[in-house]
């Protein structure tokens, strides 16, 4: 199993909480589609977004159970960009059982996620103030934003970091950042506690998608519950290649330029070697260390926080993605 799946003190009761909370209320005017979100809720996901909605309220002296189906809008944002991505990244598991598309077809995914989206604004809209509303939509035009520059950066091997951490903050952090920043607006913290979660989550994220990144080279589909090797065979240009490459090593560049260029699917040997030529050339460990360092800077955001039980989960978190990618890369 992998680290951010275990479990911290107090984390149990919040994930407790949130799967209550869907097993009893969620539901859309569409049989289908309500099917199909069901069925990607139970088949399991770390829940991590509304967790962090969930501590950033608590840090700020609310119930956590008060805000639930903000926190539970929050899964529900992530889970219809996870139905869509499975679509445009062509990956046929996702939490251990089928991606949406391989049981719906592409046409009904595409539909079910832009459904879930108008369904989500719809309710977030008529029940929460401003900025809320904004902060939410805002994110879901960030993370297709980067999905669609990330398609455009495939198989680019000139990539500047700069915009491989443009992609990662829009595709991933953004959504992590809106989840906290809006756990703590709605809990009343004044303007510099809620940029202190906000900060933490984008910071958090950036590292998550790191992890993410360097776990689809490094772990297996058993323990991830989606393809691995996925990214590589898509032509991703992920931190742990993008880092390599800084190395300036003629045989990875001309490896990594074959194996783009020929489109092997199903080439296990060819990843494999590469992966190999990738560790050889520092991509991993330079990955983990670039994970540490957000970490670090995660856990700095929360500076103004004062020292409470949910800013300690909060700083548990974001080690576990530290010893996740330590594990990995030793
Ligand atoms: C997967 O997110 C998509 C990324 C941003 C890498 P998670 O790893 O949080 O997926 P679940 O919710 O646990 O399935
Ligand atoms: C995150 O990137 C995707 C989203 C923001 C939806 P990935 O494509 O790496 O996520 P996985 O690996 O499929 O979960
Ligand atoms: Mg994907
Ligand atoms: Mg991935």
């Amino acid at each position: 199993m992998i680290e951010t799946h275990a479990t911290v003190p107090g984390e149990r009761d919040l994930y407790a909480l949130v799967e209550e909370f869907f097993r009893s209320t969620f539901a859309t005017d569409n049989a289908v589609i309500t099917e199909a979100v069901r069925r990607m809720l139970a088949a399991g996901g770390k829940r991590l977004r509304p967790r962090l909605t969930l501590l950033a309220a608590e840090a700020n002296g609310a119930d956590p159970s008060k805000h639930l189906p903000l926190a539970a809008y929050m899964e529900l944002i992530h889970v219809g960009t996870l139905i869509h991505d499975d679509v445009v990244d062509r990956a046929d598991t996702r939490r251990g059982v089928n991606a949406t598309a391989v049981d719906y077809g592409n046409r009904v995914s595409v539909l079910a996620g832009d459904y879930l989206f108008a369904w989500i604004f719809k309710n977030v809209t008529a029940h929460y103030p401003a900025p809320v509303p904004h902060i939410l939509s805002s994110a879901l035009a960030d993370i297709t934003d980067g999905e669609v520059l990330q398609l455009r950066a495939l198989g680019n091997l000139d990539l500047p970091l700069a915009d491989y951490i443009e992609i990662v903050v829009k595709k991933t952090a953004t959504l992590f950042a809106a989840s906290a920043e809006c756990g703590a607006i709605m809990a009343g913290a004044p303007p510099l506690r809620v940029k202190a979660l906000r900060d933490f989550g984008l910071y958090y994220g950036i590292a998550f998608q790191m992890l993410d990144d360097l776990l689809d080279m490094t772990a297996s589909a058993a323990e991830l519950g989606k393809p691995v090797g996925n990214d590589l065979t898509e032509r991703k240009m992920t931190i742990p290649v993008i880092l390599a490459l800084e190395s300036r090593d003629v045989d990875l560049r001309a490896g990594l330029a074959r194996y783009y260029g020929d489109r092997p699917e199903g080439d296990d040997d060819g990843r494999i070697a590469l992966v190999a030529a990738i560790a050889r050339t520092g991509g991993l460990i330079k990955t983990r260390e670039a994970i540490e360092s957000y970490v670090e800077r995660a856990k700095m955001s929360l500076a103004p926080l004062g020292n409470h039980a949910a800013r300690a989960e909060l700083n548990a978190l974001a080690d576990a993605l530290g010893r996740d990618s330590n594990a990995r890369t030793r």
